[in-house]
């Protein structure tokens, strides 16, 4: 086939790098430092210590976890709203202290926004401020160290993940946020309608419902894309997307938001379990390695007892359903018709010592989606993975690939389209989620859930 030659010589346009900035950010300079350089840096004053000579001041711009310390001299003229929370701009030399700490020997000091603490502002120098205090203030939360390290790790994590689909030739796909489908069959969904009454008026045909006069359907946001995604691995191959993901769920525990972010995975010409399993396996680790080792010192300043988990070199456990029911049942704990609680999956965890598949989910208790087991027609070839502190951090099948047996299971005939992906050019599949803020809680060690995003929405609470 002959492809028309669209590339340009992009040199000749432009040079790619970084955009040209005047100052410096902090990270760069704490990288590669220029002893001896003119250094401009702007940032928040983190804390301030005033002496005979010089006021020390410890500036930080978020992009590190680490401050540099600014050296100012009293003979300098300097503006007495320099105070803590402050933002300012400094120009200085770059210098090393005799115990080898970089220090920037400020020569112009300028305050840019005062920050009168007595007005209102409500976090201290040097104190570590416990995560539900900060949480009441949502618009102010970033300017803590906890969360900015927190939303740097979030930042990194996401990126490692497109990383990782990236290098394994997976395509990212935008699932759509506005849906006619309720995935999971939960009922958890978010119903979508204009607000505006002129709209609706003007909209309304006769003999429609209130909720489907914009869009003809009722429409929700999404529960999942997976639906989405499979319609799309079935002619493009491995397949992922990572966005925002919606629960009306009636839960305010520390594992649960009403928005949050998931990756999806569809993996083409998947056929069995440990398959799905494996992929899941070495995704996860790479994940942890490599984020340990990109924010290292963003994990130490969010919890200095965080350590390597020691099953990062072991191989994940796989539990049968029925076999984590008996260990269950063992401990004295039976397992209700509604399924493994969230009590019952951390004691499994504990048991285990390690992550722990469970397989072999009874049918009654998943989606309509997942496929029979070949084994025993009253289960379905499903996997959570249970992880220490959360519980659940991924879902996961093999999709029902026999026309029949899905026809059977389709709970609307909205999802046609979904049974007629089987009809043409048919492959088998499998999939998982993965919620990314229970996958940042168990990598930074943070018991609440709600403390991993910027702005957390859970029921009774959408402030901002
Ligand atoms: O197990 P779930 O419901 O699976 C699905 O949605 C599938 N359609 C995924 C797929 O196969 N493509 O959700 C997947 C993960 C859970 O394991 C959990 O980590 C996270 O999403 N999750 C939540 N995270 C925060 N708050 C909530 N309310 C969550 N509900 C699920
Ligand atoms: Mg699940």
């Amino acid at each position: 086939m002959l492809f028309k030659k669209v590339c340009v010589n992009l040199s000749s346009y432009f040079k790619i790098g970084l955009v040209p900035k005047k100052y410096s950010i902090i990270a760069s300079v704490l990288d590669k430092p220029k002893i001896g350089e003119l250094t401009e840096v702007k940032g928040w004053v983190k804390s301030l210590r005033i002496q005979k000579e010089f006021i020390f001041a410890d500036v930080n711009d978020g992009s590190c976890a680490q401050k540099l310390q600014i050296i100012i001299p009293k003979n300098l003229d300097i503006d007495d709203t320099l105070t803590y929370g402050s933002s300012v701009h400094i120009t200085g030399k770059l210098s090393k202290s005799p115990r080898g700490q970089l220090e920037l020997l400020a020569e112009n000091v300028t305050v840019l926004g005062k920050c009168v603490v007595l007005d209102g502002y409500p976090f201290n120098p040097r104190t570590i401020h416990p995560p539900e205090y900060i949480r009441q203030y949502l618009h102010l939360r970033s300017r803590t160290n906890y969360m900015a390290a927190v939303l740097r790790v979030r930042h990194a994590v996401t990126k490692h993940i497109h990383d990782y689909f990236s290098k394994n030739n997976f395509l990212n796909i935008h699932t759509p946020i506005l849906t006619s489908n309720d995935c999971e069959g939960a009922g958890e969904v978010f119903k979508v309608q204009p607000e505006n009454e002129e709209t609706m008026k003007a909209m309304m045909q006769e003999g429609r419902n209130r909720d489907s006069v914009y869009f003809g359907a009722k429409t929700f946001l999404t529960v999942s894309g997976q639906l989405h995604l499979e319609a799309i691995c079935r002619g493009m191959g491995d397949v992922y997307t990572l966005g925002p993901t919606f629960r009306a769920e009636n839960s305010r525990s520390r594992l649960h938001l009403s928005e949050f972010y998931m990756l999806e995975a569809e993996i083409a010409f998947c056929d069995s379990i440990e398959k799905l399993q494996s992929f899941i396996e070495h995704f996860l680790k790479y994940l942890f390695v490599v984020t340990r080792n990109t924010n290292d010192a963003d994990l130490y300043l969010i919890d200095k007892n965080n350590k390597a988990p020691s099953w990062l070199n072991k191989q994940f456990l796989t539990l049968t359903y029925d076999e984590a029911r008996n260990i269950l049942a063992a401990k004295g704990l039976d397992v209700s018709d509604e399924g493994i609680n969230k009590e019952q999956e951390l004691t499994l965890v504990d048991y285990c010592q390690a992550p722990v598949f469970i397989v072999q989910w009874p049918k009654n208790l998943k989606s309509f989606y997942m496929k029979e087991s070949p084994l025993d027609g009253t289960k379905v070839d499903a996997l959570d993975l249970l992880a220490p502190l959360t519980g659940e951090i991924v879902g996961g099948s093999l999709r029902e690939d026999d026309y029949t047996k899905l026809e059977k299971k389709l709970p609307s005939d909205a999802l046609k389209w979904y049974l007629e992906l089987r009809k043409f050019g048919n492959i088998p599949t499998g999939g998982f989620g993965l919620g990314l803020e229970r996958i940042l809680q168990v990598l930074c060690n943070v018991p609440n859930i709600k403390d991993t995003l910027p702005f957390p929405r859970w029921p009774h609470n959408c402030d901002m």
